[in-house]
């Protein structure tokens, strides 16, 4: 069935009266309550350049790498296009059922296991590799949503996988974690995926990329992890991360890639308003994810198993 794009109507009368850091809406991130659920939802802004009122493509990155996620078997945080007080937007699901669930991010693990690990980093991090991801999951279970039952860093190397798709760059260790829940632990899954898919470019630039092939695979290949140390590319990454995980894991996974079909993208596309997505915006996204593809199938067969 196609998606929608329904943007939910957003403003300072919705946000959460309850919201511990007692935001006010002047921020770019706020968490907002909607009828007839009793989850909340975290509403983010779309930056707009000053400069010139260029909004930047944050809005359908978000929603459409969801989408392209699940399709590979990834379950994600449920995003939905919005408005805040008018101006483009993504409101994200909690996945916390209630206040007996916590989100634990990836440093917190990583510090509780490694007492030197330093937390504090946005940047690349040294402390911040494959190995030292694995140990600090160890024993949790993916998520219960994912199709198959995998362990925590098993289902990481999904995530990473589908980074390395999108050109999602931003996998910091506060951006994955662990929902806890009394004694209970699992893996969560994936969220905030606005930074992908070549949201900040402007449509001049992917213009010049699509006409110039050997441009492109260099604006490609500059795709790296901003937070893992050494900053490898991302479809290193994710292919080291395969490449330590579970046979069952692999399977899966690459299979879900071999089955994905950039092509179809476009046609998921269609409800996204135009002047939200432009075509030059989709004709980029759907020769991202073609290159991405090839170069993770491509480097997974010719990676020592
Ligand atoms: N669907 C969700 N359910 C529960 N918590 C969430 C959800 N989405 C985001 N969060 C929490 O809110 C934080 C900020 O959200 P998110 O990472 O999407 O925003 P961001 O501003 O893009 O973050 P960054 O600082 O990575 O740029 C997350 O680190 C997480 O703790
Ligand atoms: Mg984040």
């Amino acid at each position: 069935m196609p998606h929608q794009w329904v943007p939910l109507d957003l403003g300072e009368s919705d946000l959460d009266a309850d919201d511990p850091e007692e935001q006010m809406g002047s921020k770019e991130k706020n968490w907002v309550r909607i009828a007839d659920d009793d989850r909340r939802w975290l509403v983010k802004v779309a930056r707009v350049d000053e400069r010139d009122g260029t909004i930047s493509g944050e809005d359908w990155a978000e929603w459409l790498v969801q989408h392209i996620a699940n399709s590979v078997g990834v379950p994600t945080a449920h995003v939905r296009p919005a408005l805040f007080e008018g101006q483009r937007a993504t409101a994200s699901r909690s996945m916390l059922r209630n206040d007996s669930e916590r989100l634990i991010h990836g440093n917190e693990l990583l510090s509780a296991r490694f007492p030197n690990y330093d937390q504090s980093i946005r940047g690349e991090n040294p402390g911040y590799t494959l190995s030292a991801v694995q140990d600090a999951v160890v024993g949790i279970p993916g998520p219960p949503d994912l199709s198959i039952r995998l362990e925590a860093f098993d289902t990481i190397a999904g995530y990473l996988m589908c980074d390395a798709l999108v050109a999602g760059r931003d996998r910091h260790h506060e951006n994955w974690g662990v929902i806890r829940r009394g004694g209970d632990r699992w893996l969560a899954p994936s969220f905030d995926h606005g930074n992908a898919l070549g949201f900040q470019e402007r449509d001049a630039k992917r213009m010049r990329l699509l006409r110039d092939r050997e441009l492109f695979d260099r604006w490609v290949r500059r795709g790296t992890s901003q937070h893992f140390v050494g900053r490898p590319t991302l479809v290193d990454l994710a292919i080291g991360a395969l490449r330590v995980s579970s046979r069952d894991a692999q399977d899966f996974w690459i299979g879900h890639l071999h089955d994905f079909q950039p092509d179809g993208v476009d046609a998921e596309l269609e409800p996204v308003p135009h002047d939200v997505m432009s075509e030059v915006s989709r004709r980029f996204v759907v020769s991202l994810l073609d290159t991405n593809r090839r170069r993770l199938l491509d480097g997974y067969s010719a990676a020592p198993a």
